[in-house]
């Protein structure tokens, strides 16, 4: 038998497509025999995972230890290898009614069967008006005015945007931003600039001016506490000592996370939230809640605003606004600020220069309308309350552990802070890859893994991610 280089290449392809989901690796003798075979078939080998440059990744030890999922359903994934993961932190915090919802993708496929695209500058279509009311009926009263944009990145730039014009249609000169320690705001340069987390801001000196940061609300005094910590109300007061230094009328904004989530779950200190609040009504500062993760039942209220009781002027949302099954992201405001920014300028103007390509994708908006429609009707925002203590005594369960530094938790989200291992995060990343072939899904950032579970888990499904969290953690030592 005789092989051209075609043949050869597709045999190989066969191989590598074997190899990448999981099965060994190994050459028949008569195809290693063919001069410069073995090279050609490395390159390509080489270059099945290689063209993908993974985003947040380890890239070259994935492509050592690929994990792929090749399908998922409810809070259950499959892996290449055929093995099965619970899924402990909701993908990333998106999907509180499961993967794979078969009334979301119902909802999508009519949507796109309709209408796969339209202009968002200038013209619409219908859905995305009907979610646009869906997502204010959740949002606190005065509330009601939503900007579409694909993912949190974006909310938090729109909303950066949507202040500045606000400011500039009221003429007032406010041109600093508070954010705080450890938050995390997304990746464009507007939520980098925010960023209060080193790493997401090291390698990228070109950031907007004029930010300040408030300190973190975790002081390491209060360990292993459920819920909202007793003492550290008082933080919110480095607001105050900027308006003091720079003048309260020049800040335009303080960002907040009210439950800093990609940081490890820290949750703010009773009065913290309604403090902050305070500080920006005195000085005329606008207050924004990022809500990409808390919002959409994380904390068993719509929003955590409602939780905590403690209304923004500025809301951003993304994940669950669709489940996580579409791109979808989006800037809730204040009527005024709405009215404030359209009414200043001419008629028949655009009033906002701001918008994306994909902004109110008719495809984002079915799924957001489904998944909306799917919360309501499962009541998973109540579920998830019920389950929230269920779910936060089983993960404080952890706290004995000798590998365990801290545990932090509130609403179906919570952290578990691991001691480091030399240098911070080793640890954590580490551990992540160990629970993943343990068959759990928790995202970690640094030593920190942060657990949130979908809405719809059973304690069958909670006992089974604590778990595998607790027979890793033996594996791993002490
Ligand atoms: C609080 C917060 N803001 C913004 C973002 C950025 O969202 P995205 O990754 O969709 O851009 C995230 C992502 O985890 C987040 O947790």
């Amino acid at each position: 038998m005789t092989f051209s280089d075609f043949d050869t290449l597709i045999i190989v392809l066969c191989l590598k497509k074997y190899s990448v989901l999981g099965g060994s690796f190994s050459l028949p003798p008569f195809l290693t025999s063919k001069i410069g075979f073995r090279q050609m078939a490395n390159n390509i080998i080489k270059n099945s995972l290689e063209n993908h440059w993974m985003p947040f990744t380890d890239n070259r030890g994935f492509k050592i230890d690929p994990r792929l999922i090749t399908e998922a359903s409810g809070v259950y994934m499959t892996s290449h290898k055929n093995t099965k993961i619970i899924d402990g932190s909701s993908g990333l915090f998106c999907s509180p009614a499961g993967h794979c919802h078969p009334k979301i993708i119902e909802a999508v496929h009519n949507q796109l069967k309709k209408n796969t695209y339209t202009s968002p500058f200038g013209m619409g279509h219908p859905a995305s008006f009907e979610l646009a009311d869906k997502v204010s009926e959740l949002t606190p009263e005065e509330m009601n005015h939503v900007f579409f944009v694909n993912s949190g990145s974006e909310a938090i730039d729109t909303a950066l945007k949507i202040i500045m014009s606000y400011n500039s249609a009221t003429g007032q000169n406010r041109h600093r931003f508070v954010s705080r320690e450890r938050a995390y705001h997304g990746v464009n340069i507007g939520g980098v600039s925010l960023s209060g987390m080193v790493n997401n801001r090291r390698t990228f000196p070109v950031v907007m001016p004029n930010v300040v940061l408030m300190r973190h609300t975790w002081t390491g005094e209060e360990l292993k506490v459920k819920g909202q910590p007793k003492n550290g109300a008082e933080l919110a007061n480095d607001l105050e000592r900027f308006a003091q230094a720079y003048g309260g009328n020049t800040i335009a904004a303080c960002f907040v996370e009210p439950v800093a989530g990609s940081t490890g779950t820290l949750v703010p200190p009773e009065g913290y939230l309604e403090r902050l609040r305070e500080i920006c009504d005195e000085h005329g500062i606008l207050l924004v809640f990022d809500e990409v993760i808390t919002g959409f039942g994380r904390m068993g209220t719509p929003f955590a605003s409602q939780k905590f009781d403690v209304t923004p002027d500025i809301m951003t949302m993304a994940k669950a606004i669709t489940n996580g099954s579409m791109p979808m992201g989006a800037v809730c405001v204040k009527d005024h600020i709405y009215e404030t920014v359209t009414d200043n300028s001419n008629p028949d103007t655009i009033e906002f220069f701001h918008g994306y390509t994909y902004s109110g994708h008719p495809g984002s908006c079915a799924a957001g309308l489904a998944s909306l429609e799917i919360y309501e009707e499962e009541d998973l925002f109540n579920r998830a309350n019920k389950m929230s203590s269920y779910f936060l005594n089983s993960l404080f369960s952890l706290s004995d552990h000798p590998l365990v530094k801290d545990v932090r938790g509130i609403g179906m989200m919570g952290g578990v802070e691991l001691h480091a291992d030399g240098n911070p995060g080793k640890r954590g990343t580490k551990f992540q890859k160990e629970l993943f072939w343990e068959g759990l899904h928790v995202k970690f950032t640094g030593d920190s893994g942060i657990v949130a579970p979908m809405f719809i888990s059973e304690h069958k499904h909670i006992d089974e991610i604590i778990e595998k969290f607790r027979s890793t953690l033996n594996k791993h030592g002490n």
